[in-house]
């Protein structure tokens, strides 16, 4: 079988998105029955978007000259700092109890679920290496140094693979479990 995993996939298999066909993606905003807390959880992902985004857009400033390298250091950190605090968080959340009510209302799924979990995983490694690379970066930043230009080059990189995971999560995983929610009728 082929390689399922996020960095991998240009999506989730069809056999995990059974039920968006009955429920797409442009029925959701005007669905009467679409259960309040899963507008914040989106609302949530957005935010997980644009921090993400940020990330990309702050470097690049820096990289033209938008920035100086102490503005740049701020920005990365507060910025990085949002994104895996909050994203550290809502994993746990999905992961501990939001996923496992899903694999039980709808067994069909739970392969899915399962690699939406394993997501999970490799987008912390990620994070993980984008911390320790930004944490340099900061440092050289907040001297002044001259490596800092070369390390932002590097990060840009690292910065634009993690936004393209998270986003392609981020589609799976909203394409996945809001038609079971609907189709199933499971509110707050
Ligand atoms: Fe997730
Ligand atoms: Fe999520």
């Amino acid at each position: 079988m082929k390689n399922q995993h996020l960095q991998d996939r240009p999506h989730l298999p069809e056999n995990y998105l059974l039920l968006l066909e009955k429920h797409p993606r442009e029925s959701w905003e005007d669905n009467p029955e679409m259960p309040i807390f899963i507008l914040q959880w989106l609302e949530n992902h957005a935010l997980y978007r644009r921090l993400s985004r940020s990330l990309v857009k702050e470097t690049q400033k820096f990289l033209n000259k938008e920035h100086s390298a102490q503005d740049y250091a701020q920005r990365l950190g507060f910025f990085g700092a949002q994104l895996v605090e909050n994203l550290t968080r809502h994993h746990h959340f999905e992961d501990e109890q939001f996923f496992p009510t899903i694999s039980t209302a709808e067994p069909r799924v739970k392969k899915g679920v399962e690699l939406l979990i394993s997501d999970h995983a490799a987008l912390t490694k990620a994070l993980e290496k984008f911390v320790i690379a930004g944490n340099e970066i900061i440092d050289l930043a907040l001297q002044e140094d001259p490596k800092t230009h070369a390390k932002a080059t590097a990060i840009l990189a690292q910065a634009s693979a993690l936004k393209a995971f998270l986003t392609s999560h981020l589609n799976d995983e909203e394409n996945l479990i809001i038609p079971i929610l609907l189709h199933h009728k499971l509110a707050d």
